[in-house]
Order: structure tokens, then C-alpha cells, then sequence
């Protein structure tokens, strides 16, 4: 982060994002801000978090502020003699801007976007072991809680996965859970209805748990009974999909590869135009993040990265399917961090 600052002549960086600061430093609240300059970093809270602070902060100076928070941070930025201040554009208020401009009068704020969130996007053995901590507990959940679908509440199945997940160790669930079937399948981003499952549905059910503050986020199909011919096919291609974009990833490749791998194949079945999100994310403290895996991607592979691989078809009426894996980039290849999680492999 410092050297990301020395490059662009910023003499600190105001974290306000609580992820970021997290990441940071490892403070968890719900109030707090970081500022890191060329030399240290300090830490701002309130009285409601000395204790915690006390525990968790490492790597800063811990300052309470009695008043206004902003007017701490600004008598730390002249003290620190910082004469251009980055700030974070994509967190800090338009109100808290006001008022920081306010109280550190002749400091130049320089808004900039996501320095923490593309250092974040590679993650140390320790997060990738995090991530796969939260994974088995969404793994075991989905292996508790998928069967037997035909005639249960989409709501009862999200509830049960969430309920699963936290006895799996889960903190909670990252995201809530989708279950989506029959034509709900068609929207993305569906939320569980009272809708009963029938037999010959398709099922989305996206989910994922947090465990250390790091999320999973899985997605499988299931077709409880078989399901007709048409389902079936579209079922296939999205699984081919998405062998061909989790076979693509190594290090040193664009991540717009990646996507293209997948999108090809759906583009040639004809279903290109139901195919219209990107085909991954990373995932670590956030359930999005760094990198996206899409067409717009400008970013590059490296060893480290975790993202999602999640293909999906979506046609209005009739259904969709995704199938969405947890793949890390490795020092030549990849690893499918979510390979044990079955899925249908012969429909
Ligand atoms: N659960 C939302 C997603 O897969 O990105
Ligand atoms: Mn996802
Ligand atoms: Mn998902």
C-alpha cells in the first residue's frame, strides 16, 4: 500500500471502508478508521471500541477521539505532515469529504479508488485458508440440506442451508442464500419464495458462509426428478462452460480470458444473449471483490487470487441454470478450492 501511495505521490492514505481497515490492521467494529502515511499508521475509534481496539489492533497507534472523528484525523495528517492526503472515493461521504476538508484546511485530498482493494485481491496462506475453512462449512450445509428437494419451500431450504451452515462453524451466512427453481431459476439474483420445489425443476441454490470474516460463495443446479430433455441440454452447456473457463486459469493470462473461455461456449449452443452478467469475482473479506472476471476486465492473473467461476443460462419462463466454483490461482495453474462439492456431471 505504501509503495502504491509513494507511486502516486501521496504522502497517506485516509482508510475509511471498515474492510479495508480490517484487512489492514484487523480491527472488526463497526466504527473506525485507519491512517497509514509513509511512516505509521493510526488507528480512530470511540469509546465504545477502546477495548476491542486494545486486542485487535496490530501494526497502528490507537486513537480515541472524544468529538468529531474527522477533526482527530485531521490533526494526525498535520502532525504527520502530509501535504496530499488520498483519500478512499468510493467510501468516504460526500458529508465526511465536507467536513474534512473543513478541518484539514491546506491539505490536498486526492480521491482515489480501490489501492487497498487490488492489494487485497491477492491473498496470504492464511486468508486462503480462511477461505477454505468457510467453504467446508458451506460444503457440508449443502451436502445436509440438498436432498429430497421435491415438495419443500424454497424459503425452508434457504433457511435450513443457513441454519446448517452456522452449525458448520459458520459465523453467519456471507450473502443470503438464492433458491430459485422452476421459471423463478430465470432470475439471478432470485430470492427464496413460498414457492414449493416440484419434481423436474431446475434449482438454483447459490450460498456461502463466513468463517474468520472470510466468505465462500457456491452455486449448483440440481434437477430433483429429471427433468425434461430441453433442461437437461441447458444444464450440459453451462457444465461445459464453465470446464472450459476453470481450465483456462493460470497465472499470467488477462482475466477477460477467462470469461471468454466460458462465454464462447455458450455463445455457440445460441444462448449467448442469456448469459448477461460477468462470469466471476474474487471473494475474500467481501463476497465481491477484485478481480472481476468479465469482458471489461483490465486485470491480469496472479498467484494468489481467488475468484469465482459461474457461468449461467437464464430464459425467461422456462428456467436457468449456473454452476459457480471457488478457484485459486497458483504459482502454474489453479486449484478448484470447491472441487468436492458434488455436482451433476451426467444429466
Ligand atoms: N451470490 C452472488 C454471486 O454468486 O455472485
Ligand atoms: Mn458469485
Ligand atoms: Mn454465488
Amino acid at each position: 500500500l505504501r509503495a502504491a501511495l509513494r507511486r502516486g505521490g501521496q504522502g497517506g492514505l485516509l482508510v475509511s471502508s471498515l474492510t479495508n481497515v480490517r484487512w489492514l490492521c484487523g480491527f472488526t467494529g463497526s466504527a473506525g478508521s485507519l491512517l497509514v502515511t509513509a511512516r505509521e499508521a493510526v488507528f480512530f475509534t470511540d469509546f465504545r471500541y477502546r477495548i476491542q481496539a486494545q486486542r485487535e489492533v496490530a501494526g497502528a497507534r490507537v486513537v480515541e477521539y472524544p468529538g468529531r472523528p474527522l477533526e482527530a484525523v485531521a490533526a494526525e495528517v498535520k502532525r504527520a505532515r502530509v501535504r496530499r492526503l488520498g483519500i478512499e472515493a468510493e467510501h468516504l461521504t460526500v458529508a465526511a469529504h465536507a467536513d474534512l476538508r473543513a478541518a484539514a484546511g491546506g491539505v490536498e485530498l486526492d480521491p482515489l479508488k480501490g489501492v487497498v482493494e487490488q492489494a487485497r485481491a491477492v491473498k496470504d496462506p492464511t486468508e486462503v485458508a480462511a477461505v477454505r475453512r468457510a467453504l467446508a462449512a458451506s460444503h457440508r450445509a449443502f451436502l445436509a440440506t440438498s436432498r429430497r428437494l421435491a415438495g419443500r419451500r424454497e424459503r425452508d431450504v434457504a433457511d435450513a442451508l443457513g441454519a446448517a451452515m452456522r452449525r458448520e462453524g459458520a459465523e453467519g451466512e456471507a450473502f443470503p442464500s438464492i433458491i430459485a427453481s422452476g421459471p423463478r431459476a430465470a432470475l439471478p439474483h432470485a430470492v427464496p419464495t413460498e414457492r414449493r420445489i416440484r419434481g423436474g425443476d431446475l434449482v438454483i441454490m447459490d450460498f456461502g458462509a463466513r468463517r474468520d470474516g472470510y466468505c465462500s460463495d457456491l452455486t449448483r443446479t440440481l434437477l430433483p426428478g429429471r427433468g425434461t430433455a430441453e433442461r437437461r441440454r441447458i444444464y450440459r452447456i453451462v457444465l461445459e462452460a464453465q470446464r472450459a473457463a476453470l481450465a483456462s486459469v493460470r497465472p499470467g493470462i488477462p482475466a477477460s480470458a477467462v470469461d471468454e473461455a466460458a462465454r464462447r461456449v455458450i455463445e455457440q449452443a445460441g444462448f449467448g444473449k442469456e448469459f448477461g452478467h460477468g462470469t466471476g469475482h474474487g471473494v475474500g473479506l467481501e463476497v465481491h471483490e477484485k478481480p472481476s472476471i468479465s469482458h471489461r476486465s483490465g486485470e491480469v492473473l496472479q498467484p494468489g487470487m481467488v475468484f469465482t467461476v459461474e457461468p449461467g443460462i437464464y430464459v425467461k419462463d422456462f428456467g436457468g441454470v449456473r454452476i459457480e466454483d471457488m478457484v485459486l490461482v497458483c504459482q502454474t495453474g489453479s486449484e478448484v478450492l470447491s472441487r468436492h462439492v458434488p455436482k451433476l456431471t451426467a444429466c
